[in-house]
């Protein structure tokens, strides 16, 4: 199902904005953000589970895309952050979220990093016994509000690298040892308030993810009879998948929402666990479909096969290169023309896989037409590097037709930034 606009010129038109405008203002590859799209996508999800469990609370998991703006638009919702590093913890706060809306999940954390999250006072989700023992040293436990991460024995995700639940997993604490850590957190002084799970990203089956809520549930269940516990709340991480091929169904969020909190409220009774907070920590959910990366052809090359060369690579957008992500692809200025061709959709980096699409069927391409890759808000600005020194993209934002520039287009001096040539180099 494609979220598609095409105004009267026959161009993609992204927020009431013309995405041929668009890009000759701004110039290319750019990443046009729609603000209402992520709005929508926010009180969709916030409306589904409320409707059934008043105390939830979304958690923007803000590794998707942490453009300031965007955290802005959030915090304005009314989300809290799942935060995985300092750097998250300190854009988030920057953009003016409250600690206590923040919940650190950090994997393989140094001393230095557990005490940031310290001195910030967010939450912080604790991701092995080693982490716990290092936090008691390094602070009074009176004062943090802690939870843990559970690996629940299941995953599920989009590509084996996005499978976060499971033995294989290197994320989480066994529920075996589950009791026991929240135990040893009670004599070490903690007051643990939280318990999670996050199995996976891009996951677009509820079976798996109602199987996580039951064994977490149950494993609540279980740490709160041996300690006494009583949940502020349960979290069930992201995860939610959004449809990147046509052919894909959207998840019903409606029947999704009804299905799990259904399942988490059968289980606070089943196991005596009051009315804890339940929160989830959706990232691509909320800014997946509400960006576009914009990239113009500049190459029509007829080799042994044929290809379409853009201005962007996988410097700009990685997913389909890391992932062999399908990301559906719209010719902007031909948005009404029919698929005419197959072709090849190829970046301009020196690499052979740097490639959109194999055998994309698209109206006729010529040099000079501008693309546009969809789904392009979570995982890619985010991943993006300066890999072959090709400078970073610019990001605009766009409601009512009007764009806003909320990241300049990064030039040659960010290709030096911090550099450093020792004298001795100096001519
Ligand atoms: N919570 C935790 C602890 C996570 O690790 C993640 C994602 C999320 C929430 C949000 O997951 P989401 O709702 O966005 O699926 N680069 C990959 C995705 C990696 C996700 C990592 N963790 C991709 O481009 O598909």
């Amino acid at each position: 199902m494609l979220n598609v606009k095409v105004n009267d010129k026959g161009h993609l038109s992204i927020g009431g904005a013309d995405a041929v405008e668009l890009a000759r203002n701004y110039d290319t590859p750019l990443y046009v953000i729609d603000e209402m799209r992520i709005r929508e996508n926010y009180q969709r999800l916030h409306r589904a589970f409320t409707r059934y469990y008043p105390n939830f609370q979304i958690l923007y998991a803000c590794k998707a895309n942490t453009n300031l703006t965007i955290l802005k638009i959030l915090e304005d919702e009314g989300s809290g952050i799942d935060a995985v590093s300092p750097g998250e913890i300190y854009m988030a706060l920057l953009a003016g979220f409250e600690p206590e809306k923040i919940l650190y999940t950090g994997n393989n954390l140094r001393d230095d990093e557990i005490l940031f999250a310290v001195e910030s006072e967010v939450m912080i989700n604790i991701d092995s016994k080693s982490q716990l023992l290092r936090l008691s040293k390094i602070t009074d436990p009176e004062n943090i509000r802690i939870s843990f991460r559970i690996n629940p024995r299941v995953g599920a995700g989009h590509h084996e690298h996005c499978i976060t639940g499971g033995e294989l997993s290197k994320f989480g604490i066994m529920e075996e040892e589950a009791a026991e850590l929240y135990s040893l957190a009670q004599e070490l002084g903690f007051q643990p308030i939280g318990i999670h799970a996050h199995i996976g990203s891009g996951i677009l089956d509820p079976e798996p993810f109602m199987l996580a809520v039951e064994r977490l549930m149950d494993i609540a269940g279980k740490v709160s009879k041996a300690t006494g516990i009583e949940f502020e709340f349960i979290d069930f991480g992201g995860g939610l998948g959004i449809p990147y091929h046509p052919n894909e169904e959207p998840l019903d969020i409606k029947r999704f929402a009804e299905k799990i909190t259904g399942l988490f409220m059968e289980k606070l009774e089943e196991h005596s666990l009051g009315e804890p907070a339940m929160y989830l920590e959706p990232g691509r959910y909320i800014v997946g479909d509400a960006a576009y990366l914009l990239t113009r052809v500049n190459t029509i090359k007829e080799s042994y096969r044929k290809f379409a060369g853009v201005d962007a690579g996988f410097n700009t957008l990685v997913r389909p290169v890391m992932y062999g992500s399908y990301h559906h692809i719209i010719v902007a200025n031909k948005a009404n023309e029919k698929p005419a061709e197959e072709i090849d959709i190829a970046g301009n980096l020196c690499e052979s896989g740097d490639l959109f699409a194999r055998d994309r069927k698209l109206p006729k391409l010529e040099e000079g037409d501008l693309l546009a890759i969809l789904d392009a808000g979570a995982y890619a600005f985010s991943m993006a590097s300066q890999y072959n020194s090709r400078p970073r993209p610019a990001e605009i934002l766009v409601k009512d037709g009007k764009a806003e520039i909320i990241r300049e287009r990064e030039d040659f001096s960010d290709l030096i930034n911090k550099q450093v040539v020792p004298p001795r180099f100096l001519k």
